[in-house]
C-alpha cells in the first residue's frame, strides 16, 4: 500500500471508531509493532540513500499525523463518555472500595453481644461531666491523692471531660432500684503523656451488677465467660488486689494470650464490690444491695486480640493501619 492511501484508510477506519477497544484495535493496526507502517521502516534501509531519505520523511510525518489524531481521538471518546454521551461497555471497570469497620467498633460489638448474651442491659452517659458525678460521688473528693490517678481535661465552665465511664454508675443507681445488671460503653478522656499503651482518649465498658447476693465469685465467671467469648478461650487471666476508691476489695484484671504465655501482663479491667457509701450517696436503704462494678479498657482487648501494638494507632487515620480489618 503507499503511503497516501495508508493516511487515508487510516482516517476513514478511525472515523468509525467507537469505544476504547476499537481504538486499541485501530492503534495496533496503523502504529503498531506488525503495521504497514512499521515493515515500511524497516524496509526503507534496503532502498538507495535519495529515496530513503525522501521515503523515510514522507513515512514519519504521516506517523506523526497517526499518532495525533489517535490521540485527539481518545480525547474526545474520554469527553463524551465523561459527560455520559455514551456508555463504552468496553471499557474497564473502576474498583469500588469498600468502607472498614474501625477496629475498636468491631472488638466493641463483640464485646456488647458477650454481656448481652448473659443479660446485661446497654446504658449511656455523657462525656462532659460535673466534678460531682466523675469524682465526689465516687468517693474521690477535691484533694484527695486518689485524684492524680486520673489526670483531667477540664473545661471553662468548670466541667470536665470524663476521665472514666464510672459516673454513669451514680447516673444509673439515682434512677433504677436494683436487681439489675447493665454495662456502659463510652468515650473517656485523660490529661496525660501518651505512649505505646496509653491515649488522651480511649473507650471503656463499665459493668454494674447489683442485687441481694452478689459477690466476687459471680464478677469472675462473668469475666471469664465474656473473655473466652471474646478470645475463643485462648487467653488466661490473672486477678490482682488494687485500689479505687468507689470499691472495696478493688482488684485489676490482666490478661495474656495463652500461646504466649512468655509475654507481659496487660492490665485489661480495674473491678471490685460497689462500696456501700455509693449506695447511700443515691439514696438505697442501708445494708440490702451488693454488686459489683467493673471498667474494661477497650483499646487493650483490641490491642491484644488483633496483635497490635501502639494503642495512637487507633485514632491517627491511616489507612494502611485500618484497611487492614
Ligand atoms: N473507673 C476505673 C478506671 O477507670 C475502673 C473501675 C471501674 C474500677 C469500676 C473499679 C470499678 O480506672
Amino acid at each position: 500500500m503507499n503511503l497516501r492511501d495508508l493516511k487515508q484508510q487510516a482516517q476513514q477506519d478511525l472515523a468509525s471508531v467507537h469505544n476504547s477497544q476499537e481504538l486499541e484495535n485501530w492503534r495496533i493496526k496503523y502504529l503498531g509493532r506488525k503495521s504497514s507502517l512499521s515493515l515500511f521502516f524497516d524496509n526503507l534501509k534496503d532502498l538507495p540513500l535519495e529515496e530513503k531519505k525522501e521515503k523515510g520523511k514522507e513515512a514519519n510525518e504521516i506517523r506523526q499525523f497517526l499518532k495525533t489524531i489517535y490521540t485527539q481521538k481518545k480525547q474526545e471518546l474520554e469527553q463524551s463518555q465523561a459527560q455520559g454521551q455514551y456508555f463504552d461497555v468496553t471499557r474497564p471497570g473502576l474498583k469500588i472500595e469498600k468502607g472498614h469497620l474501625h477496629p475498636l467498633t468491631l472488638v466493641l460489638r463483640e464485646i456488647v453481644h458477650s454481656f448481652e448474651k448473659l443479660g446485661f442491659e446497654i446504658v449511656l452517659g455523657p462525656e462532659i461531666e460535673t466534678e460531682y458525678y466523675n469524682f465526689d460521688a465516687l468517693r474521690i473528693p477535691k484533694n484527695h491523692p486518689a485524684r492524680d490517678l486520673w489526670d483531667t481535661f477540664w473545661l471553662t465552665s468548670g466541667l470536665l471531660l470524663r476521665t472514666h465511664t464510672s459516673p454513669v454508675q451514680i447516673h444509673y443507681m439515682e434512677k433504677h432500684e436494683p436487681p439489675f445488671r447493665i454495662i456502659v460503653p463510652g468515650k473517656c478522656f485523660r490529661f496525660e503523656a501518651t505512649d505505646n499503651h496509653h491515649d488522651i482518649q480511649f473507650h471503656q465498658v463499665e459493668g454494674l451488677m447489683v442485687s441481694e447476693k452478689i459477690t466476687l465469685a459471680n464478677f469472675k465467671f462473668i469475666v471469664q465467660e465474656v473473655l473466652d467469648d471474646l478470645f475463643k478461650g485462648q487467653v488466661d487471666l490473672s486477678f490482682r488486689p488494687s485500689y479505687f476508691p468507689f470499691v472495696t476489695s478493688g482488684l485489676e484484671v490482666f490478661i495474656r494470650p495463652k500461646n504466649k504465655s512468655h509475654s507481659q501482663w496487660l492490665e485489661v479491667m480495674g473491678a471490685g464490690m460497689v462500696h456501700p457509701d455509693l449506695f447511700k450517696t443515691v439514696g438505697y436503704p442501708p445494708n440490702l444491695w451488693q454488686g459489683f462494678a467493673f471498667g474494661l479498657g477497650v483499646e487493650r482487648i483490641t490491642m491484644i486480640k488483633y496483635g497490635i501494638d501502639d494503642i495512637r494507632l487507633f485514632f491517627n487515620s491511616d489507612l494502611r493501619f485500618l484497611e487492614q480489618f
